[in-house]
């Protein structure tokens, strides 16, 4: 994806990926100015491993206690962003036609990190009714507490009566768990569940490109529902922003995406 943004744009520079395990993270980081990188994202696990390894941050990473992109400045000093969230706000506009502030939303494995994130985005964000659910109920339950500052946030229990009193007012749903990443993992929520007019938003996608169970689910009950290959593509366009501050050529790289 940003290797065909940058052969689009005619910068002459390159993307790759790098291995770096939690115990090299702090090393890596100090060799990224040295090494002549640009800049960087990082995913999982390193999301909130690399917060102390930065010079600085921006406001709405450090409101999201993530940081996916990290740019290096021209004084050689890193500065951490957060794309996953303002990409989920544009991934969710591009896909359904939907403002998140106008939205009820259901966030599913709130207390994992990108769960937290994406609540926390949507709570920011102003969304109308934040429903928090997670396995382990007492992590919905401090993160709903959390961001009762921002909007009305309710933890609710994994179980079937009380997601089915959620979903009756939900207008999206987010899947942030990891369920749907392997072919033979069983979708996050039960199929009589699902029902109209929700839409569905789950943040996995396959690498075959096969749809997630939660998706195939969905589609079986004709609801709209979209997988994460959207949410990579946006956070990516922004990620692609900060670092070199022009306009992200965003169908070069959703073509790639496709054709990866
Ligand atoms: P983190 O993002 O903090 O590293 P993770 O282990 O990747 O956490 O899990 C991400 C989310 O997926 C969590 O909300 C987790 O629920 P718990 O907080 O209860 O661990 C959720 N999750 C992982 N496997 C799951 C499963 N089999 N069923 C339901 N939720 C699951």
């Amino acid at each position: 994806m940003h290797n065909a943004a940058l052969a689009a744009c005619g910068i002459n520079v390159g993307y790759t990926r790098l291995h770096v395990h939690a115990d090299e993270l702090a090393a890596a980081m100090r060799l990224l100015m040295p090494a002549g990188f640009l800049g960087v994202n990082v995913t999982l696990p390193h999301k909130t491993a690399v917060l102390p390894l930065l010079d600085s941050l921006d406001p709405h990473a450090g409101k999201l206690g993530a940081v996916n992109t990290v740019r290096v400045e021209r004084d050689g000093t890193l500065r951490g962003f957060n794309t996953d969230g303002p990409g989920l706000v544009r991934a969710v506009a591009a896909e359904f036609g939907l403002d998140l502030r106008d939205a009820k939303v259901l966030i599913l494995g709130a207390g994992g990190g990108a769960g937290r994130a994406l609540a926390t985005q949507c709570a920011i964000a102003g969304c109308a009714r934040l429903f928090l659910v997670n396995r382990t109920h007492e992590k919905a339950r401090d993160l709903a507490e959390s961001l009762g500052v921002y909007t009305e946030a309710r933890a609710v229990r994994w179980e079937t009566a009380a997601l089915a009193t959620a979903l009756r007012e939900v207008d999206l749903i987010v899947n942030t768990t990891s369920l749907g990443l392997h072919a033979d993992d069983p979708s996050p929520l039960p199929a009589g569940l699902l029902a109209s007019p929700m839409r569905i938003f789950d943040t996995v996608y396959r690498r075959d490109g096969a749809p997630t169970p939660l998706v195939t689910a969905a589609r079986e009950a004709n609801i709209p529902a979209v997988d994460g290959l959207s949410l990579l593509l946006h956070q990516g366009e922004l990620a692609f922003e900060h670092w070199f501050g022009q306009i992200a050529p965003l169908e070069a790289m959703r073509r790639a995406l496709e054709n990866a």
